[in-house]
């Protein structure tokens, strides 16, 4: 995403100074206004200090950009477009839990009188039966999931997510929608609850803000509609995160951002959809321009405004093109930790020679634009000229050699109107309703599944990501830290032991890389729920500190926001990065942080139905594969590239490297395998692979961890309807259930392109089908689907 923004403040320093924007936000436009300096251009810049080298032992060199490995992607299509429509709030209450235990209490009635069992709660073989509300929900869950009638040893998938679909409504605002997306819509319907109700007495001030930034988001009424887009002069700092920061754009340009790379895949058109997709999009521009050039002068000519839209559209095309978004295929060469660095002055001899053979006259941008980026941040005074060096990957070379010359042919007024377009048009879908909706109507035919959700909807998201720690305070279950968090951190302990006890039997390493291998386990750390000091009000309005917001100024909220954010991260330039909390609690997904050798598991996640399930076999099968999940993306095909202190250097020896190679040919072979006839597509094992392989060992840990559990606690109560059932089968059910899920063909064939997680029924099949313990748990004869004939894959 940085590429987008970075692109746009190329061209805003073309006057090498900040406020041009606001300067020029007139009609001279286009006019015929004299031509500006010669553009500059740029892409991605990383900063980092210089590598250090010391003889004393380094605790952390340059970090890669944060790599972060995801259990699952956030959804493709983001559904977003505020409006009010006839999505109401009432129907989210299906999935709430008290509906969740009316339905399962209804159907323990039901199954009781199938049986004929008197007492329900006492079955004949005299253990003890569980009837918590935590059971009595999980096991209504996964009854209504299960398909009894599928095979489990045939699909095991199928088994448990049969009936999933059936009781887990989509309604429609996500292309794909799982476990995961239930949980996030439990969340921002929780979040809603908490930003409508009053404010009490001595609550921190920035969970109020978090109140009035509801209200001014929800506030269609007269002041938003009578003030469209005021006349900012903006900043390049603020610049810097406007167009990243701004997330209610519908009609993005850019449809899909790869995580993997980060360079920007568009998702592919027919030809014909091109076209309208091409004129939607110039009547967007023409329409975007009238609404804010009328507050500030006399609106140009429609023949004026139509060629504006003609310049922005081929130049936001051409950029694209030169940017490689159109070819979306994954490239395997492509290695995102190949991080170099490069001085300012030998970038800009780079820059000055190809400028020189296209017959242009050089111009020194790269100083001046990074001294620009950091000319009010306090303490920090840039070297240039000697330790502060600029990261970069070779492909960014690249799009900066095709990028240089078209940049420097282009007419400066051009590609100062693009700009500045782009800019406004990332905040216009925050002013006025009007604008909003039309924008959303021209994009509408060219998202696919995705429905205009509810404005509230919408605005708590909004809330979520501006403010999610001050949201998170008000929504986080007080107890969690004194009750829930000691549960988890017990549970990664004895995950954590069920590695190392692994890692000590392993043949394939050598004793030197095992040590190695066990004090970088050692070492991770983790963080679960929610930073401690979110429950302190003092530490809360230190974080929030500076910011204005009021219930009727929505732009200007995020604004505020966003003033405050960008130096403070620039401040941070010389910072060694401290191992913390890189993700916001209300995030429902975990990561592990190869800088930090860390994990994230933030309190969104340990939500039912991956967590709090009542008995720990479940919450094994379920959470616990989670976190073994993260634990070995630590030791994946890219976790093991960097040492216990994050570093990117190698800590293997090079035949254990080799063998460890030679073993994931395995799993490639396993997972390219898996087709989808459906939709004629296959899995690409190799990059799929480092999910895999955490799949696999995450399951492995969590059930030695589990069976340790169980010697060590002895037998846990049973759940209800499910006393058949023997204890690995319930774990290997609860595994199974948290990947349930329905989708759509076009965001299946999306997945299987960008993704690297495989699609859920290939990454249950994929692992259980290298599990012994789950064959002989199911007693799946050899041969069968999920315990084929062939050496089982193993490496964690
Ligand atoms: C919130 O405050 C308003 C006005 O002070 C009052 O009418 C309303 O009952 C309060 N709502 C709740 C849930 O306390
Ligand atoms: C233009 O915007 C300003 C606020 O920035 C507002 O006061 C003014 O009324 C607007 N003018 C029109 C014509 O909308
Ligand atoms: C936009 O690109 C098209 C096709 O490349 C070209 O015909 C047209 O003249 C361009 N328009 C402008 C305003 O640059
Ligand atoms: C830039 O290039 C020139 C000529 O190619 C060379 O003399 C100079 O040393 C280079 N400067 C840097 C900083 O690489
Ligand atoms: C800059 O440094 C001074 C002195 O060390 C310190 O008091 C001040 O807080 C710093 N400012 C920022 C923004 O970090
Ligand atoms: C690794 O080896 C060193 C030295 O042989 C030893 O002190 C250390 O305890 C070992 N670490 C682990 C985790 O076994
Ligand atoms: C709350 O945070 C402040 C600093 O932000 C600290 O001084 C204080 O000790 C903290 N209080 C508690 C109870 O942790
Ligand atoms: C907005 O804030 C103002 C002043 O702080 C207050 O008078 C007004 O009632 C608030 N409006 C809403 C909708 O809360
Ligand atoms: C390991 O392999 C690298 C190149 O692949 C080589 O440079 C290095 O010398 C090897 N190290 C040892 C100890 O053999
Ligand atoms: C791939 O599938 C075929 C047919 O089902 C099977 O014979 C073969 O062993 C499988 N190969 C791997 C590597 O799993
Ligand atoms: C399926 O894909 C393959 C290779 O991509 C292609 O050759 C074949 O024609 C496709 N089949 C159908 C029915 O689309
Ligand atoms: C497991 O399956 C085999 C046949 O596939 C059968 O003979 C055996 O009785 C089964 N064992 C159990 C415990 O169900
Ligand atoms: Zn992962």
């Amino acid at each position: 995403m940085w590429q987008a923004v970075s692109l746009l403040l190329v061209v805003g320093i073309v006057n090498a100074k900040p406020g041009i924007f606001g300067e020029h936000f007139d009609a001279s436009l286009f006019a015929s206004a004299p031509v500006l300096p010669a553009p500059t251009f740029f892409k991605e810049p990383i900063f980092a200090p210089a590598p250090i080298v010391a003889s004393a032992p380094i605790i952390k060199t340059i970090a890669p950009a944060p790599i972060i490995k995801a259990v699952a992607p956030l959804p493709i299509v983001k559904a977003v477009a505020p409006a009010t429509s006839y999505a109401t709030v009432t129907q989210f209450h299906v999935t709430h839990p008290v509906v969740k235990l009316y339905i399962c209490l209804y159907m323990f009635y039901i199954d009781n009188t199938v049986k004929g069992v008197g007492n329900p709660l006492v079955i004949k073989n005299a253990r003890i039966v569980c009837t918590s509300e935590e059971c009595l929900r999980s096991a209504a869950n996964l009854k209504l999931s299960m398909d009894f009638n599928a095979d489990p040893c045939d699909d095991f998938y199928q088994y448990v997510c049969g009936n999933w679909k059936q009781e887990h409504i989509n309604h429609g605002w996500y292309s794909r929608f799982s476990s995961f997306e239930t949980i996030n819509e439990r969340i921002a319907v929780s979040t809603m609850d908490f930003l409508k109700s009053n404010s009490t007495k001595g609550e921190p001030l920035p969970v109020t803000q978090s109140r009035d930034l509801y209200k001014s988001c929800m506030d269609v009424g007269k002041s938003r509609n009578s003030s469209p887009l005021p006349r900012y002069t903006f900043s390049l700092i603020v610049l810097f995160t406007i167009v990243i920061s701004f997330p209610l754009s519908p009609f993005t340009f850019k449809k899909y951002v790869d995580k993997k790379t980060t360079r920007r895949k568009r998702v592919k058109l027919e030809l014909d959809e091109e076209e309208l997709f091409e004129s939607a999009y110039k009547r967007v521009v023409v329409t975007v321009m009238k609404a804010i050039i009328s507050n500030v002068t006399k609106v140009p000519s429609e023949k004026v405004l139509v060629e504006a839209s003609n310049i922005i559209w081929n130049i936001t095309d051409d950029i694209s093109e030169l940017a490689g978004d159109d070819d979306d295929e994954f490239d395997e060469d492509f290695d995102d930790l190949d991080v170099r660095t490069i001085k300012a002055s030998e970038l800009q001899n780079l820059t000055d020679f190809l400028m020189k053979e296209n017959n242009l006259k050089p111009k020194e941008v790269w100083k001046t634009y990074f001294n620009m980026l950091f000319q009010d941040i306090e303490n920090v005074t840039l070297d240039l000229d000697g330790k502060d060096l600029i990261r970069y990957l070779p492909n960014d070379l690249d799009y900066i050699n095709s990028i240089v010359v078209y940049l420097a042919k282009k007419r400066s007024i051009y590609l100062e109107l693009y700009a500045w377009y782009h800019t406004v048009y990332s905040m216009i879908v925050s002013t006025t309703t009007e604008i909003s909706e039309y924008i959303y109507k021209e994009s509408a035919p060219f998202k696919k599944n995705s429905i205009l959700r509810s404005r509230s909807m919408d605005c708590a998201d909004l809330v979520i990501e501006f403010m999610g720690i001050a949201v998170s305070y008000g929504i986080a279950d007080k107890s969690f830290l004194t009750v829930t968090k000691p549960k988890v951190d017990e549970m990664l302990i004895n995950i954590k032991d069920a590695f190392v006890q692994r890692v000590k039997t392993l043949k394939w390493m050598d004793e030197k890389t095992k040590n190695a291998t066990l004090e970088k386990s050692e070492e991770m750390v983790s963080f679960i729920g929610f930073p401690e000091w979110l429950l302190n009000k003092s530490a809360l309005e230190y974080y929030y500190a500076g910011i204005t917001i009021a219930n009727d100024t929505f732009l200007e909220n995020m604004l505020s926001i966003i003033e405050q954010y960008t130096p403070y991260r620039l401040a941070n330039l010389r910072e060694i990065n401290p191992r913390t909390w890189r993700t916001d609690p209300t995030t429902v997904n975990a990561y592990n942080y190869f800088g930090d050798n860390s994990i994230n598991v933030p309190m969104a996640i340990l939500s039912f139905p991956i967590y709090h399930l009542g008995l720990e076999v479940l919450n094994y099968g379920a959470i616990g594969s989670v976190l073994g999940h993260e634990l070995t993306h630590g030791f994946d095909n890219t976790g093991r590239k960097f040492d216990k202190y994050g570093n990117y250097i190698q800590w293997w020896s090079n035949d254990t490297i080799e063998t460890f190679e030679k073993k994931t040919e395995c799993f490639v072979a396993q997972y390219e395998n898996f087709s989808l006839p459906n939709i004629n597509a296959t899995v690409n094992g190799k990059m799929t692979l480092g999910e895999n392989l955490a799949d696999n060992g995450g399951l492995h840990h969590a059930f030695l961890a589990y069976k340790n559990y169980q010697n060590l606690h002895g037998t846990e109560p049973q759940l209800p309807g499910f006393e058949k059932f023997n204890d690995e089968q319930i774990f290997f059910i609860a595994f199974g259930s948290i990947w349930c899920e329905s989708r759509s063909d076009e965001s299946l064939k999306s997945q299987l392109k960008h993704d690297e997680h495989c699609p859920n029924p290939i990454r249950v099949a994929g692992t259980l089908q290298n599990s012994d313990d789950f064959s002989k748990a199911f007693n799946c004869s050899m041969g069968s689907k999920m315990n084929p004939k062939k050496n089982k894959c193993r490496i964690w």
